[in-house]
């Protein structure tokens, strides 16, 4: 574990630390009673490793990915974690130097590095973003094309996810769509050049098979984190932080710093058909920042998005690791905000709770693209104090209820179904929480429904904090492969 100043330190700061030891531990001690029901493996990766040789990463979404399971069997619960090996791990390892640019961190290069690096570049495979089911792999996620496939029961890195060569382009997300009903994934790539495109694709959900669904232009990309989709259609929000990619060939400056944040654009909304690719409406708004959409669908003539939205883009800054280290009050959560779509090429924006909150979640196997009830989240109580809550929003009745325990740092939120779920919040909420005051990482569980704690699994030393994970269920079809649960 890195070792900072005891003095002008957050109280969460054990969460950006780094996690060297890997283990498993078969019988985790548990308070309360975890549903006998629930029998599927929580999977999450986060950043873990903040530091290579003498030199530190410079941002939370820079740290080297590990990956957490969460298996339950009986009321009982196991844990293990294990580095993900990826290239940009594996080179960090042999050479004792960070090898690859990240989001806010560049290696150090020799000028003769640098004019390579511009003819050849090599893009990080840090997959710290999130896991998921994506055709029969599954496969952990950074925000380049480069996911990497891994076995949930035992953590080993199986190898890279290779797109289609024929679908270009550098930069990904880590947040594809499944539509269940098409049996297809969604996702992007964005190609840079003198003229950039979005490459908007699928991918069958039985074959891998990958086809483009639409090519957009793009003349100063945006810093997108993720997209919208309903039943129909496909939403791209272009937020108005926005590169030259001339900037990012030749700045020397690191990924996001070469972004620029220009208001004076707005949010330009890109709304495309599914089955023609034809983009059946554009739209523009007053200027917000996100990283998450939480969910959208039709209603009517529009289309209604949902958008965890920031003022600005200025979170980004904020989640810098000396800062998020440091006694400095951060403000990492947005608020629900609703845009609306309509035909007139405006998109009207109205906020939906003042609940603060950020890695928003929802019954997606049942409510993705479709009008939908609830949102849960990470939120923050305590002004000032990080990410300290676990919110759930009542958008019918426009209600929040929430979870908090002083010197508690709870992470996103993931929604399990129970088996036999009638209402949309019948299941149960997983978390990761940070409990500060014993300098050790739980695994929470919450009635969805009621938002009361059912129990907690304590594991004995702190889980740095991460961004996303799922819950995999074992199927016991012929196939019998994991399918994710969501
Ligand atoms: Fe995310």
């Amino acid at each position: 574990m890195s070792v900072h100043s005891a003095v002008n330190r957050s109280p969460y700061h054990l969460g950006f630390c780094t996690l060297d030891s890997e283990t498993s531990l078969e019988d985790l001690p548990v308070r309360g009673t975890v549903p006998p029901w629930l029998t599927g493996t929580l999977v999450r990766t986060a950043p873990a490793k903040f530091e290579v040789g003498d030199r530190g990463y410079n941002h939370w979404f820079d740290g080297l990915a590990m990956l957490h399971k969460f298996a339950f069997t009986g009321g009982r619960v196991a844990y293990a974690n294990r580095y993900l090996r990826s290239r940009s791990y594996l080179e960090a390892r042999a050479t004792g130097r960070i090898s690859r640019g990240e989001f806010a961190t560049d290696p150090c290069r020799t000028l003769f590095q640098r004019v390579a690096a511009w003819f050849s570049p090599k893009f990080t495979d840090n997959c710290n973003v999130s896991v998921n089911k994506l055709a029969s792999d599954v496969v952990a996620y950074t925000e380049t094309r480069m996911p990497i496939r891994f076995d949930p029961d035992t953590l080993n890195t199986l190898g890279g996810y290779g797109y289609d060569e024929r679908i270009k382009g550098p930069v990904s997300i880590a947040h594809p769509h499944l539509d269940h009903s098409r049996g297809r994934h969604y996702t992007y790539v964005l190609e840079f050049g003198r003229r950039s495109k979005y490459h908007l694709f699928g991918i069958d959900q039985g074959t891998g098979r990958e086809a483009v669904v639409a090519t957009l232009p793009a003349e100063r990309p945006a810093y997108m984190h993720s997209f919208g989709m309903s039943e129909r259609y496909l939403v791209l929000a272009e937020f108005p932080l926005v590169v030259n990619p001339l900037r990012l060939k030749f700045s020397g400056k690191p990924f996001i710093r070469n972004y620029q944040w220009e208001p004076e654009r707005g949010v330009r909304f890109h709304v495309v058909e599914k089955k023609s690719g034809q983009v059946a409406r554009t739209a523009r708004s007053r200027a917000v920042f996100a990283f998450h959409h939480v969910n959208a669908f039709e209603e009517g003539d529009e289309v209604v998005v949902d958008i965890v939205a920031f003022p600005d883009s200025g979170v980004i800054d904020q989640l810098y690791l000396e800062r998020l280290r440091s006694a400095e009050p951060v403000m990492a959560t947005g608020k629900l905000t609703r845009f609306r779509i309509g035909s007139r090429g405006d998109a009207p924006d109205e906020r939906l709770s003042e609940a603060r909150i950020e890695f928003p979640r929802i019954n997606y196997r049942c409510r993705a693209g479709r009008r939908y009830r609830y949102v849960y989240g990470a939120g923050n109580e305590v002004q000032g104090n990080f990410i300290d809550n676990l919110v759930k929003l009542d958008l019918e009745h426009n209600a929040t209820s929430s979870w908090y325990e002083e010197g508690c740092y709870p992470g996103e939120p993931v929604f399990v179904a129970t088996p036999e779920a009638a209402d949309e919040d019948d299941g149960v909420i997983l978390s990761v929480v940070l409990d500060a005051k014993k300098a050790a990482s739980f695994l929470l569980i919450l009635d969805a429904s009621s938002f009361r704690e059912l129990a907690r699994a304590e594991v004995s030393h702190h889980i740095p904090f991460g961004f996303h994970g799922n819950y995999f269920v074992e199927t016991s079809g012929p196939e019998s492969f994991r399918e994710l649960h969501r």
